[in-house]
């Protein structure tokens, strides 16, 4: 592959996203391919900053609320950092690029869930990321209701479990869940070429299996 191909994987928390994300990886490896992964906040030093302040559950102790807009405008510095310093050097080198959450996120986090909307997100990303597209979103999105039920039990096990901070999202309510949801349909609605949901609501290793099946026939239309 001359350029490289560029995956990013989506889904609200609890989907199982990061999981696949490895397991998918893992399997590219061992039929030769160069693969970079990265997440999303995070993954650079700067994005580590970032993300700390994003996740962690005492900074609004310590910084007072995150305003909303304040939170979008984080999460496209940290993108846009990790662009530059990862992704694009990435390509370049040939690599296939799998990244834990991107722009999506912040349209249906930041868009949906906040209630910025999608015009401030999208404007963002062309003026941060150049308007940069992954080639393909592996977008995990069984039912509205396991959805909650998934999320609400990953709450659960960040609360149970001590010195893990990286909750502050994972406070939210179902509604603020449901508004997240709902932008990703619309997402998926919008761009069906690059958004594939998988609706499943099945075990690991049958998503795993979808998965691979949906990437190589990608990549191998890619090398073609
Ligand atoms: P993380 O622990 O990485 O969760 P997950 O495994 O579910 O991806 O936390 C990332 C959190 O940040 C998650 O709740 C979604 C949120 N987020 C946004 O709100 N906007 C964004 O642009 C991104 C990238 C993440």
């Amino acid at each position: 592959m001359s350029y490289g191909y560029f995956i990013t994987f989506e889904g609200l928390d609890g989907s199982g996203k990061t999981t696949q994300l490895r397991r998918l990886a893992t399997s590219l490896e061992a039929e030769g391919h160069t693969v970079v992964t990265l997440r999303q906040p995070g993954g650079t030093p700067l994005g580590d900053r970032i993300r700390s302040i994003l996740l962690d559950s005492r900074s609004e102790a310590v910084l007072g609320p995150i305003s909303p807009a304040a939170e979008m405008a984080l999460m496209f510095a940290d993108r846009a950092q990790s662009i530059a310093e990862v992704i694009l050097p990435a390509l370049a080198a040939g690599s296939v690029v799998l990244c834990d959450r991107y722009t999506d996120s912040s349209e249906a986090y930041q868009g949906g869930g906040r209630q910025l909307g999608s015009e401030r997100i999208l404007t963002m990303h062309a003026a941060a990321c150049d308007n940069l597209q992954p080639d393909l979103t592996l977008l995990l999105l069984p039912s509205l209701e396991s959805s909650l039920r998934r999320a609400r039990r990953r709450n659960q096990r960040h609360v149970e479990k001590q010195g893990t901070d990286e909750n502050r999202f994972e406070r939210e309510s179902d509604e603020f869940y449901r508004r997240i949801y709902e932008k990703y349909e619309e997402i998926a609605t919008r761009a069906p070429h690059r958004v594939i949901p998988i609706r499943e609501d099945a075990s690991i290793e049958t998503i795993e299996q979808i998965i691979r099946k949906i990437v190589l026939s990608r990549l191998d239309h890619a090398e073609a």
